[in-house]
This record gives C-alpha cells, sequence and structure tokens, in this order.
C-alpha cells in the first residue's frame, strides 16, 4: 500500500468565499477558480445581471454553490446589506476584497470629486467591506480571512495615478493595521499586489509602443495574466497561508525589483 497522501493545505472545497467586483476582471476570474475548486462563492457588485451570469458560469465550473448579492461599496448601507444577506444562511469563511476603480491624469489637474471617487471605492470601500464581514465573525465567535487586492502602486508610484497610488498604499497600510487588531478573533488579513495583469480592457494598450515600453521594464519582460494570481490568492486563502497575516504579497513579474 503506498502511504496516503497528506491533505491538500490549498484546498478552499466548501468555504464560502465573498467576491467583490465579482463582475469582471480579477474578480470575477478568481469566481470561476475558486469555484474549480468547490469553493462557494458569493458574488457581490453593482450590477445584479452581470453577476448573475457570472454565478452560472460558477456553478457550471463545479462550485459549492454560487450567490448574487448586489453591492455598491460606497455605500455604507448597501454593504450593511449585503453583508447580512450573505451571511443570513451561513457564515462566510473568507472575503477578496477586490472591488476597485482607477483613473488617470495630471495631479495638477486632478478634482476634488476625483479624488473622493477613487478613495471611496479602493480604499473606504474595503475598509466598510472589512470592517462588515469581521464584524460576522466576531460576533459569531469564529475566525475568518480576508485577502485585499491592492497594487503594485500601493507601494511604488507611476505619474498620473496620485489617487490610485494613496488609495492602494492606504490599502496596505490597512492591511497590516487590521491584521494586528483582527489576530486575536482569528482573522487573518493579507494584500495582494498586482503588476500589470492583461485583461480586456488594457489589451489594446499594451499593444502600443507606450505599452510595449512599460512590458520592457518589467524584469520578466511580459505582462501577467489573470491565471498568474491563481497560486497566490490560493496561498492567501486557504489554509496553506494560516501562518500569514499583515503580509504585502506582490505577484508582479519583479517589477517592483525593476532596476534603477
Ligand atoms: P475591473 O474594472 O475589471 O473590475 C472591477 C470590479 O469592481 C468590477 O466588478 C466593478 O463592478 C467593481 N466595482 C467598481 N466600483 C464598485 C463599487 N462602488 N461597488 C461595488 N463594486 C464595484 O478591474 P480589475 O482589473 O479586475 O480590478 C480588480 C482589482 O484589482 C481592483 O482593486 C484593481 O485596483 C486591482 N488591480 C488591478 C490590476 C490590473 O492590472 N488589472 C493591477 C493591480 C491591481
Amino acid at each position: 500500500m503506498p502511504p496516503a497522501r497528506p491533505a491538500d493545505p490549498f484546498d478552499v472545497s466548501g468555504r464560502r468565499i465573498l467576491i467583490t467586483g465579482a463582475s469582471s476582471g480579477i474578480g470575477r476570474h478568481a469566481a470561476l477558480m475558486l469555484a474549480a475548486r468547490g469553493a462557494h462563492v458569493v458574488l457581490a457588485a453593482r450590477r445584479r445581471e452581470a453577476l448573475e451570469t457570472v454565478a452560472a458560469a460558477a456553478r457550471e465550473a463545479g462550485a459549492a454553490g454560487a450567490d448574487v448579492v448586489p453591492l455598491d461599496v460606497t455605500d455604507a448601507a448597501s454593504v450593511k446589506a449585503a453583508v447580512a444577506t450573505a451571511t443570513a444562511t451561513a457564515p462566510l469563511d473568507a472575503l477578496l476584497n477586490n472591488a476597485g476603480i482607477a483613473a488617470t491624469g495630471p495631479a495638477l489637474e486632478q478634482s476634488v470629486e476625483g479624488f473622493d471617487g477613487i478613495l471611496a471605492v479602493d480604499l473606504r470601500g474595503a475598509f466598510l467591506v472589512a470592517q462588515a464581514v469581521a464584524r460576522t465573525w466576531t460576533a459569531g465567535k469564529r475566525g475568518g480571512v480576508v485577502v485585499n487586492v491592492a497594487s503594485i502602486l500601493g507601494l511604488r508610484v507611476a505619474s498620473h495615478v496620485a489617487p490610485y497610488a494613496i488609495a492602494k498604499a492606504g490599502l496596505v497600510q490597512m492591511t497590516k493595521a487590521l491584521a494586528l487588531e483582527w489576530a486575536r478573533h482569528g482573522i487573518r488579513i493579507n494584500a495582494l499586489a498586482p503588476g500589470y495583469v492583461e485583461t480586456d480592457i488594457n489589451a489594446d494598450f499594451f499593444a502600443t509602443e507606450a505599452g510595449q515600453a512599460l512590458v520592457k521594464r518589467v524584469p520578466q519582460r511580459r505582462l501577467l495574466s489573470l491565471a498568474d494570481l491563481d497560486g497566490p490568492l490560493l496561498l492567501l486563502l486557504s489554509d496553506a497561508g494560516r501562518g500569514m497575516t499583515g503580509a504585502v504579497v506582490a505577484v508582479d513579474g519583479g517589477h517592483l525589483v525593476s532596476g534603477l
């Protein structure tokens, strides 16, 4: 008899995972990746129809369940209601705090409204969702896992993305502050800091000369694919990462260590 294989520490089957910004891009991809591994995904974003399409694909991929919860992270009442709905029948095990927006433009021309808009989603929104979910865990005397989707722009800067970089730097610091406060409750919270990920939205830009010049500055000389995030996400969301909290995991093809 061959020896029994050890249990898979990356196993997420049956885990109930709330994913914000699940209607497109990284959130949608992560939802389907986790669904294919048997997780129960709870999909949140503003548009119910878009989420229903992802939910159908998640069920097809093998999800233990796929629920849809409309949510606007800029609205505290909406966050509270969505988390109440998401936890009505069973507690959550994890939160992938991924909803985010970006905008480009020179800082000298930045409007107050534009600045507030980015921070309301990328920083305050992420805090409100993490807090609402963590409250359900402390009330239920159980722990949980949070992964904040930050960015390498939360650790270094580039031109014409000041509010975004400021918000993501805040999200990195928030990850550490909450990790410190919540470890005693059995809650782990880490940040994923992706580099430039190729998606439908930016594919045209990266085909241009400026886009190609940017790719050349990445030590691996490539953009990330959505699938490059799978392993790091599984590490942070599963018991494989049980000793990690307050960490910032960059997945960037080496972009952060590009030569000066
Ligand atoms: P995306 O635009 O495809 O997806 C963003 C998601 O957030 C969508 O589902 C959208 O509906 C949702 N969302 C936006 N505002 C919301 C609100 N007020 N309430 C609820 N949901 C809202 O963008 P992508 O690229 O998938 O981005 C996901 C996360 O990854 C963001 O936090 C982004 O900053 C981060 N990121 C993306 C990188 C990339 O190269 N695509 C690189 C580094 C970080």
